[in-house]
């Protein structure tokens, strides 16, 4: 692994990707190890998700994580982060509460060292939105399947599939715009809808579940790596089978104990030949 010295991305070198036609790509983390790895890539921005209530914490939803789960993933990752922008996900019912909740809430993710925040939802959360850009706040929208409430609706169903529905996800997606998003997630939607919002709207579209016709793309990172097999969504590449090669090294050291072949010399500590005799003799006289 080569250390690089790059300077932090930046939200217009974001918005600039797009104009150039440059792809984005986005990953999510959780813990300062991983973070470290992921600054010495050519990653552009680093997520913490409110996917860390299934792979991190293993609730069944994303409902279940709160603000100060949330923070203390953001402030691992933060210490690790010096290149990629840092986003962090505001969990459900850190913002719909009101504006109020929502801006207090924001700003502790911008003191726990994040760049701008995400949140789920459309049209029942622009009001929201639009006060925390106003206030300076960067925001990132979340709009197509949103795990935080379409499940209790339709399940993880594909989301426009149909005209209408792809009308819907249109205007939902530039009334984001309007209120003054950085960018927007879209998840889980068709690839003619995607493209057609990735066209339409000026702001960069990073898509999971998309298609190739976004801005950018954004994975889970325990998805990716093959740590966590619960659920294997058709949009997921899977990069390495980590659980498994995890599962290996555990195995062997466990034997290695229990055989005596770890530790060894070179893992172990001495004192003085001097110190030693001097114990000795000591407990000689014990
Ligand atoms: O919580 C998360 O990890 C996310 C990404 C899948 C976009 O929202």
């Amino acid at each position: 692994m080569k250390k690089q010295k790059k300077s932090k991305v930046t939200i217009s070198q974001i918005l600039d990707k797009k104009k150039n036609r440059e792809k984005i790509s986005m990953l999510t983390a959780y813990d300062y190890s991983i973070s470290r790895i992921c600054n010495e890539t050519e990653l552009d921005i680093v997520l913490i998700g409110d996917s860390a209530a299934t792979v991190m914490l293993g609730y069944d939803s994303t409902r279940k994580i709160g603000m100060e789960e949330m923070m203390t993933y953001c402030k691992g990752v933060a210490n690790g982060i010096t290149r990629q922008l840092i986003v962090a996900d505001m969990p459900f019912g850190s913002y719909q509460t009101g504006i109020s909740d929502s801006v207090r809430n924001a700003f502790k993710f911008l003191r726990c060292g994040c760049d701008a925040v995400k949140l789920e939802g459309g049209w029942e959360i622009v009001d929201i939105i639009k006060n925390l850009t106003g206030l300076g706040v960067p925001v990132m929208g979340h709009i197509g399947l949103k795990p935080q409430t379409t499940p209790l609706h339709q399940g993880y169903g594909l989301q426009g599939k149909t005209a209408e529905d792809a009308v819907m996800l249109i205007r939902e997606a530039r009334a984001l715009e309007e209120a003054g998003v950085f960018s927007i997630v879209l998840e889980k939607v068709t690839s003619e809808v995607s493209s057609v919002i990735t066209q339409i709207v000026k702001v960069p579209i990073i898509g999971i579940g998309c298609g190739p016709y976004v801005d950018g793309q954004v994975l889970v990172i325990h998805d990716m790596l093959g740590l966590y097999n619960d659920m294997e969504p058709k949009f997921v590449k899977k990069y390495t089978n980590m659980a498994d090669q995890i599962f290996d090294v555990i195995q062997e050291y466990d034997n290695e104990i229990k055989s005596g072949k770890f530790p060894q010399e070179g893992h172990t500590y001495h004192m003085t030949e001097e110190e030693y005799a001097q114990l000795k003799k000591m407990l000689k006289r014990v």
